[in-house]
């Protein structure tokens, strides 16, 4: 045992540093490690699997370890001989899992989250400094867990391990739609799973005020719509996410996006008005009044509470997105910015961020918010959360270099909207480090990187497919090494991951078909399946475009929501077009499902029909009259004239809008495929049809 580790030591010596992607190809590790080698071999797993821990270390290893075997039993079906462990278990000194940690890690950034596992023929080592780098570890050991015909195993393997970034988050927006702590807790599940470490919780908005404040019930109770988080609920998070490894920072967005608190304190608005729990989706005029010695008392007392509640040393203002319409109105507020020489809005807003700066500092808080706080004024203790790109007119990256070079900490979200519904490909290619010359000091105050989930059109039953799995490749970018950028690998592993998540209780995979069933009302949905195999949501806050189609009440269990942002089938078919257009005589494929298309709109016509299949019907239509054509002109080799037009009618109606906001994923090929067939083929009179 102890020779065959020794050899795959000194064979390492030679490959790493130079491994990376073409192990890949064997491993489904996702984030993928700084160091892999692949030895020979195989440890099997039997029902004698068992771990044991050794060193000074935090005492929630024990119950990691516990869900580590679980997981493991779960999917193996053995049944391990080693129960449920405690701080009282005897280990066995024969333990096939060593875990060995130095020492506590604490829940900060820059805490040590490194690790070391070998995987021999009989034993598995499991090194860390700290037991947040050993509980990364065992999630690298349950990605490794392989399976074959008659055998679960792990395989050979030597990993080191540590991440690139310090800063690996996951926003979720709980006041478009709130979401209960179940939702929230398997999320952070899954975020532990790919190595992330902290989660920011946006908890107010102009839709709602979500987390209970003792001296300000009416925060909540006429902000919330009754949906907040009690304070023992916010605990219970916290300590969830602690456990995990994970840090928890709250967001209180002000000074606008500010309608719900304003509902509960209109007296604090900037313009005398009625103020009520916003319904719709955008920006909204409500603004706190910056000149209100109440103003900075509110806050104080939130942040003071908010400061029990969380440990993190970090809290996130927001202040995006204020137009300051409300303070153009106010006269005394214009005489307030005269008289204070604030020669505009912005200005106005970095005396308010500063005045919160220092209210955050007396409990020892950092302040993290939105772009928009940056000015050369802001202290630089601030740290910037960069966002906004092409779409707001300004250059991706512009203000996290802004930030770095004013000599403030900065973390990346543009590039990392995954509410915009883009596919996992545009996000994995985006690298939190920018292109342009910044020296080691400025580079080293960027601290990664936060997928962001805001939540404008999603439920508690459709969030997991809209964070995941895509959260996980985006994990990657602010794990890995840099040069892990192989598209063809990523989604391979991601495929795979994203089953695996299924074990922790996410639902991206399964509440698709709780919302096609309903569309159903409960027939087979494997004809509706397949449709949404190939259709994506609309993209780019092109569903919704004005904010007013939905409201925060309406129905999201619609096709859309049962589509995803990387459609199944879509890949598949560009593969299959590619093929066939390469060597004409290829067609098996293509053909295969071009006639799935047609055979399955046959089943989902024999529906009983209700409203909701009868909007889909036209999709599906236009679907069948494509794929009838291109069958025929592959396999037959006819395509007459006629053909061409009804061909190309139905690709037009394919790439318009529909009323069921979503898009076909595979029509750029339908239309590479109808081009090559009409070019390739010959043009058969129509008599001779
Ligand atoms: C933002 O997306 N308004 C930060």
């Amino acid at each position: 045992m102890k020779k065959s580790v020794y050899i795959l030591l000194l064979a390492m010596c030679c490959h790493f540093n130079s491994i990376a992607q073409n192990v890949g190809d064997e491993l489904n590790l996702m984030p993928w490690p700084q160091k892999v080698a692949l030895g020979e071999g195989r440890l099997l797993l039997t029902k004698d699997f068992s771990l044991s821990i050794t060193g000074e270390f935090d005492t929630r290893i024990y119950e990691y370890s516990n869900r580590f075997l679980r997981r493991l039993d779960g999917r193996t079906g053995l049944f391990f001989n080693q129960g449920m462990i405690s701080k009282n278990t005897n280990f066995s000194k024969n333990a096939i899992l060593k875990i060995n940690i130095e020492r506590p890690g604490k829940i900060q950034l820059h805490e040590d989250e490194s690790y070391e596992l070998k995987v021999s023929e009989s034993e598995i080592i499991l090194k860390a400094i700290t037991d947040l780098g050993a509980m990364h570890g065992l999630e690298t050991l349950l990605q490794l867990q392989s399976t074959t015909a008659s055998n679960f195993y792990f395989p050979v393997v030597v990993v080191e391990d540590a991440p690139r970034f310090p800063w690996r988050g996951l926003m979720i927006d709980v006041s478009r739609h709130f979401q209960p702590v179940e939702v929230i807790k398997r999320n952070l599940d899954a975020m532990a799973a790919v190595k992330m470490n902290l989660f920011h919780w946006h908890l107010s908005d102009d839709q709602g005020f979500r987390v209970e404040i003792l001296k300000h019930p009416k925060l909540t109770s006429l902000g919330s719509d009754g949906n907040y988080y009690t304070q023992a609920q916010i605990k219970e998070v916290v300590a969830y996410a602690s456990d995990r490894g994970i840090q928890v920072v709250p967001e209180i967005d002000v000074p606008g996006h500010a309608s719900a608190l304003l509902t509960a304190y209109p007296e604090l608005s900037s313009i005398d008005r009625e103020n009520s729990i916003e319904r719709n989706a955008g920006i909204f005029d409500p603004t706190l009044d910056p000149t209100n010695k109440k103003t900075y008392k509110l806050l104080a007392d939130i942040f003071a509470e908010l400061a029990t509640l969380f440990p993190s040393p970090y809290v996130h203002i927001g202040g995006d997105e204020n137009e300051g319409k409300d303070w153009d109105e106010n006269e005394d507020i214009q005489e307030f910015m005269l008289k204070n020489d604030l020669k505009s809005n912005h200005d106005l807003q970095t005396y308010f961020n500063i005045k919160l700066q220092k209210i955050l500092a007396k409990s020892d808080k950092v302040m993290i918010g939105w772009e928009e706080i940056l000015t050369p004024i802001i202290p630089t203790s601030a740290i910037i959360h960069s966002w906004r790109g092409v779409n707001e007119g300004v250059p991706a990256k512009q203000s996290l270099v802004d930030a770095v070079k004013n000599k403030n900490q900065a973390i990346l979200s543009n590039g990392y909207y995954i509410d915009l519904m883009y596919s996992v490909e545009d996000h994995y290619a985006v690298d939190p480090m920018p292109e342009v010359a910044l020296t080691e000091e400025e580079k080293n105050r960027i601290l990664g990187g936060e997928a962001t989930m805001w939540s404008e059109l999603v439920t508690p039953n459709s969030i997991d497919s809209r964070i995941w799995p895509r959260t996980a490749a985006i994990s990657e970018r602010f794990w890995s090494p840099k040069n892990i950028v192989d598209m063809e690998s990523m989604h391979r592993r991601l495929g795979i991951i994203s089953y695996q998540l299924e074990e922790l209780g996410l639902k991206h995979i399964s509440n698709r078909d709780v919302v096609l069933r309903n569309i159903t009302n409960n027939q087979s949905i494997y004809s509706l399946k397949v449709l949404s195999n190939i259709c994506e949501p609309l993209k780019g806050y092109t569903r919704n475009k004005d904010g007013v189609e939905y409201q925060m009440y309406s129905p999201f269990t619609l096709f859309a929501d049962a589509c995803v942002a990387d459609a199944a089938d879509k890949r598949k078919f560009k593969r299959a077009v590619a093929n066939y257009v390469s060597d004409n005589s290829n067609t098996e494929e293509l053909s295969k499902i071009l006639h799935v298309w047609i055979v399955q709109n046959e089943a989902f016509l024999s529906l009983n029909k209700n409203p909701k299949l009868n909007s889909i019907a036209p999709l599906y239509q236009n679907l069948t009259t494509v794929s009838k054509v291109l069958l025929a002109a592959i396999t037959t080799n006819t395509f007459n004239v006629q053909d061409k037009d009804v061909l190309r009618a139905a690709l037009v109606r394919m790439q318009e809008a529909n009323e069921v906001d979503v898009e076909f994923a595979i029509v750029e090929d339908l239309v590479v495929l109808a081009e090559f067939v009409s070019q390739m083929k010959e043009i058969q009179p129509i008599e001779n049809k």
